[in-house]
């Protein structure tokens, strides 16, 4: 009923420190209370999991640090777990940085973290459930002295012992390009939305690249996110004949054939479950012989480019779609 941790693969950072390619996820969204997220945490600890990736805006973190603290009482040491936060987008003004981050440590229960993120590149403030079509009347495009600016923050609790690695999420590759220019302490990772019909290969290869770990969000696609967050554009990965013909073959879910794709691929994932069979099932993915070539390729084939998670809320003026978030052109959407 559980994997051994210690069988679980990981990706060496440039610290040497070691990420487990498997995490779970924490953000419960409008439908999956706190406290079953939290016993989640407790239930895939129990389970061999020793990653979790928390936030502050999930809203959780009070609870998750309760499990947290039985996990490591209960036996496992603080160095065996991979604990991730993010710094959610009203806080990025540099005065707000640290404060944040306390409140994220202390509702963690921990005496310091391995990886905070910048959770979006948008200092813009939105309600967390509000619809996709809410604008926030003080949004501001990506200003990289601003940016910067935060990142120092990020770098002072690196040097402060509280933090152990630094990273982005949501970044586009002409953003990186500025960040890895001017950060004195360069990210270890970028967060990025990463499914078989949204592979992103070229952000994919220049996070590689450039020695940073792609942490893939919505491995699976999502398929529990709120109706406001769905087009009616929208793809199933779980459902494509591709991913489902392979998952039928090993007798495997096709959540698995998700997961492993994107194991062998180089990411580390971060699949979001409360249910232990799936959450562990999710774990073993890990563990499972390798996907031949010949279906690493045939889902390499089925990209449809398909993003779930656009981020609509973050834009600054009227009339933009949501396209101007994501730098398409290769440079940063002009103010
Ligand atoms: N950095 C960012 O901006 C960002 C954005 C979005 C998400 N994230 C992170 O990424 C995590 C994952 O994203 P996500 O939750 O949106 O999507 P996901 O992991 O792709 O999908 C989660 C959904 O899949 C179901 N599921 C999980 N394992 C399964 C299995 N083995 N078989 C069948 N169904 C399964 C879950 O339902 P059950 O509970 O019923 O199993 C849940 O509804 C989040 O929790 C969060 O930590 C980060």
């Amino acid at each position: 009923m559980s994997v051994d941790p210690r069988k679980v693969p990981t990706r060496t950072l440039p610290t040497g420190a070691k990420i487990p390619v498997v995490g779970l996820g924490t953000f419960g969204s409008d439908h999956v209370s706190g406290e079953e997220v939290a016993a989640a945490v407790l239930g895939a600890a129990e389970a061999g999991y020793r990653h979790f990736d928390c936030a502050a805006v999930y809203g959780n973190e009070h609870l998750i640090g309760r499990s947290l603290e039985q996990i490591i009482r209960g036996g496992v040491r603080r160095e065996e777990l991979w604990i991730t936060s993010k710094l959610w987008n009203d806080k990025h003004a540099p005065r707000d940085v640290a404060p944040s981050f306390e409140k994220s440590l202390r509702d963690l229960r921990l005496d310091y973290l391995d990886l905070y993120l910048i959770h979006w590149p948008f200092p813009n403030f939105h309600p967390p459930g509000c619809e996709v079509t809410s604008r926030s009347p003080d949004a501001k495009p990506y200003i990289h002295a601003n940016y910067l600016a935060t990142w120092r923050e990020l770098e002072k609790l690196v040097r402060r012992g509280l933090v152990r690695h630094i990273g982005t999420s949501n970044m586009t590759i002409p953003k990186l390009e500025l960040l890895l220019r001017d950060a004195e302490i360069k990210p270890v990772a970028n967060e990025m939305e990463l499914h078989p019909h949204f592979q992103q290969p070229a952000l994919f290869q220049y996070v590689v690249a450039n020695g940073l770990v792609p942490i893939g969000y919505c491995p699976l696609g999502s398929p529990g996110r709120p109706a406001r967050d769905r087009t009616p554009a929208d793809t199933v990965d779980m459902e494509d004949p591709v991913i489902v013909k392979i998952a039928d073959r090993l007798g495997v879910h096709p959540a698995i054939v998700c997961l492993k794709w994107a194991i062998q691929r180089g990411e580390v994932v971060i699949p979001m479950s409360t249910k232990p069979a799936n959450y562990l099932a999710n774990l073993r993915a890990a563990v499972l012989p390798p996907l031949p070539e010949s279906d690493m390729q045939a889902i390499a084939g089925i990209d449809r480019n398909c993003r779930l998670i656009k981020g609509q809320v973050f834009l600054w003026k009227p009339g933009q779609t949501w396209e101007a978030l994501w730098d398409l052109d290769g440079t940063i959407t002009p103010a």
